[in-house]
């Protein structure tokens, strides 16, 4: 078996934590991270995420009672915290003794945390802190694990990029807590500055996207494998009043439709027929369906294709286990060299 001493050595605290071989988590991705891809890369040492994203309690619990059939190994379970039905998610998560629960979207809901680690099945729970002021009351809230991402990530993105994140947030937090850095990881190079830093783990999504365990279609694959860096570009927010959290995607036509759905639920807004919140919500909904037409119907043209910066650096359908082995090999031959 080959062994990464010095890349594990350095996630060791990550890899307690989460009860995997490495601290490499694939970040949640809707539509993609179901039973295959989250089972495949627990499978391989790494440690899954399910995107419950806009699913109902029903259909999270049978997607982690199939995940639990594929994999023996933990995994974990991204809730969106504006989801209307948090809490039953959170009971269905207990129910199957789900081990983790990311909390992403925003800040947790009163009781949330509580819930989750209260219940007859306590979990641990992981939060993403946009800046260290929230990072702190995170923590003091509960949250056992933070992720810290950067701009460069695929999905929905704050402001400010992993590198300065990173500078900003470990030296403060990374002794005493455990933090994982995502946004704009491709290779085992940046883990292990990541790593040196203080992170005990890293999270990436765009590199594992295009998996050969990945249902996405061939077509969206494709679509990555073509595309630079520069492709994957940020929406913007067309309407001062209706806060929108930029997305990013490779351009197309989609990331086009975006900006006219802005305009018309800001109409609707104006028109007072709907509140701030319903008009936000529909805007996820937007997404979540441009996003399904992409990844599962294969329409790369009006789908949304959410990438990172990384994705230049995609080339070809790998399984999950040769990336993981690739990117623990490029962070130990790094540390080597030091
Ligand atoms: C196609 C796609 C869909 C995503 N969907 C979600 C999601 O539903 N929930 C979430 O918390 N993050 C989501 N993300 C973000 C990832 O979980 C992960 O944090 C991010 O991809 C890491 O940055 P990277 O893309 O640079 O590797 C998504 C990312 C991608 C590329």
């Amino acid at each position: 078996m080959v062994t990464f001493p010095k890349t594990e050595t350095l996630m060791q605290r990550g890899r307690d934590f989460l009860g995997s071989e490495t601290a490499i988590l694939c970040g949640a991705m809707s539509w993609v991270s179901e039973r295959n891809l989250v089972s495949a890369i627990s499978n391989a040492g790494g440690f899954g995420v399910i995107a419950c994203g806009a699913m109902t309690p029903d259909l999270l619990d049978r997607e982690i009672a199939e995940t639990a059939r594929l994999t023996d190994k933990p995994f974990g379970v991204n809730l969106i915290t504006m989801h209307p039905d948090l809490f039953d998610l959170i009971a269905v998560c207990e129910k199957h003794g789900v081990g983790h629960v990311v909390l992403a979207g925003g800040i947790p809901p009163k009781g949330s945390v509580e819930a989750i680690k209260g219940g007859s099945n306590p979990a641990k729970v992981i939060c993403f802190a946009p800046t260290l002021a929230l990072a702190k009351k995170l923590l003091r809230s509960g949250a056992d694990a933070l992720v810290i991402e950067g701009m460069e990530a695929g999905g929905h993105i704050g402001p400010v990029s992993t590198s300065v994140l990173a500078q900003e947030m470990l030296p403060e937090l990374a002794d005493d807590h455990l933090v994982f850095v995502a946004g704009g990881i491709g290779r085992g190079n940046a883990i292990a500055g990541y790593l040196e830093m203080g992170a005990c783990g890293v999270q990436l999504g765009t590199r594992f996207a295009c998996a050969t365990e990945s249902i996405a279609h061939p077509d969206f694959k494709k679509a990555f494998f073509r595309a630079s860096a520069r492709d994957a570009v940020a929406s913007v927010q067309v309407d001062q009043r209706l806060p929108v959290i930029p997305v990013r995607a490779l351009k197309n036509k989609g990331a086009e439709l975006f900006t006219a759905k802005q305009r018309e639920v800001a109409g609707i807004l104006d028109r007072e027929e709907i509140a701030m919140e319903e008009a936000q919500l529909q805007i996820e909904h937007y997404w979540a369906g441009a996003l399904r037409r992409a990844v599962i119907d294969g329409d790369v043209e009006n789908g949304s294709l959410m990438a990172g910066q990384s994705v230049g650096m995609l080339k070809e359908e790998e399984p999950v286990a040769d990336i993981i082995a690739k990117l623990m090999a490029q962070s130990e031959e790094a540390l080597a060299r030091r």
